[in-house]
């Protein structure tokens, strides 16, 4: 089944282009709503790197959920669209003085801290502007996600988070700084997660460092287990809205939490992937030796993916309904990655068809560049083609 896209409102559109489904983006947002809605303690902060586009951005704070930011950009296009800085979480090993500052001006919610010596400069800033910030500190849980290598970050060879044998010393140190206050504890084990199991096996390993801490005399208030969730890219339609309900459940179930806790979440992919397609248009059909290649006006400078991580997005035809060929798919930059795919079955393919690439929504218009002195893609939204 092919998705449904309104091509008359296309025509008048320079390609290639994002067009997004914000009314699969508000049903999303309010299966997210309802199911935290059951815990009481269950807080959501949207993962702002999956996409910033500000018309998203607007609809997902109007939501009601956080934003999980990794950059002092990223905060900035967060307050620009709403969001209350006292819903703001800050991560990343490596944040400039510029970027600590600016979240200290705005009183985020939270840093979440990498290093002793990220701590050793929060609390250096915070003084210098007579305040105090909140800490949580992102722990390596060394947990193994079954996904693809360059998005798996929890497992000890990565660069993030700190050790789990360091966990007390670095609490101590915190708790021993005037200008730092620490409140929770931080996890993240990768991305484009669909095996509950690896949460479970998350949830697992939390359970035994609070107890270690409990023991300890250490109180956190505040866990926060990061994003992952995955979607289905190769049946976009089969469940458009991931299952939230079955994510928060397996938290619920297997994490130990205390009454006095918050659990935070920071999915990215799982809000936004869905909702979003690239849109482009045919420019030639080639025929090479022992293959056509349908040659589109959108390359890898707009949608990355599948040459930085052999990602699969599914291509349709949304033109045609002539009988199905089979086509090499590739864009105009000057790589030979710059491949979406290869022997894809296509409704036979002409110039000036809308070819939509569908799971764009995450990583996808955030990830473009100019290479190629190419245009950066447009984002339009279903609101904005309805009215306009
Ligand atoms: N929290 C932290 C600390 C993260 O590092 C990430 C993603 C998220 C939350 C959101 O994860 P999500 O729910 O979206 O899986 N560019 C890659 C994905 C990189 C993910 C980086 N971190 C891709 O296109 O697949």
């Amino acid at each position: 089944m092919k998705g449904t896209f309104p091509i008359d409102k296309f025509q008048s559109l320079r390609t290639p282009f994002y067009y997004y489904d914000t009314q699969l983006l508000r049903r999303t947002l309010e299966l997210i709503r309802t199911e935290t809605a059951r815990y009481g303690n269950y807080m959501v902060h949207y993962a702002v790197k999956a996409n910033a586009n500000p018309k998203l951005l607007a609809i997902i704070r109007e939501g009601g959920l956080g934003a999980d930011c990794v950059s002092g950009g990223e905060i900035r296009a967060a307050l620009q669209a709403g969001f209350p800085a006292g819903k703001i979480v800050f991560a990343g090993v490596g944040k400039a003085d510029w970027e600590i500052n600016l979240a200290l001006d705005h009183n985020i919610f939270c840093f979440n801290v990498e290093s002793i010596p990220e701590l050793e400069v929060i609390n250096r800033l915070a003084a210098a502007q007579g305040k105090k910030a909140r800490v949580a500190f992102r722990i390596n849980p060394d947990v193994g996600a079954h996904t693809h290598a360059n998005i798996t970050t929890g497992l000890a060879e990565n660069k993030f988070g700190i050790r789990m044998e360091d966990m007390e010393h670095v609490i101590h140190l915190a708790q021993d700084m005037e200008h730092v206050d620490f409140i929770g504890l931080h996890f993240h084990i990768g991305s484009q997660i669909l095996d509950m199991g690896d949460f479970v096996a998350l949830c697992n390993r939390i359970n035994e460092l609070l107890d270690r801490l409990e023991a300890g005399c250490i109180q956190v208030e505040h866990v926060n287990v990061g994003g992952g969730l995955g979607i289905d890219y190769a049946h976009p339609n089969r469940q458009s809205v991931p299952d939230f309900k079955a994510y928060f459940a397996t938290y619920a179930k297997h994490l130990k939490l205390r009454p006095y806790q918050t659990l935070h979440f920071e999915p990215g992919r799982a809000i936004v992937g869905q909702c979003g397609s690239l849109i482009s248009r045919v420019l030639y059909v080639k025929q090479g030796a022992n293959k056509k290649f349908a040659i589109l006006d959108a390359g890898m400078t707009d949608l990355i993916r599948p040459a930085l991580y052999q990602a699969y997005h599914k291509i349709e035809n949304i033109s045609s309904d002539r009988p199905m060929q089979t086509y090499d798919v590739v864009g105009p930059v000057c790589e030979s990655s710059d491949v979406f795919g290869k022997a894809v079955d296509l409704n036979g393919v002409q110039r000036d068809d809308f070819i939509a690439l569908r799971s764009a929504g995450a990583y996808g218009e955030i990830m473009a560049s100019g290479y190629n002195c190419r245009e950066l893609p447009m984002g339009y939204t279903s609101d904005e083609l309805a009215h306009g």
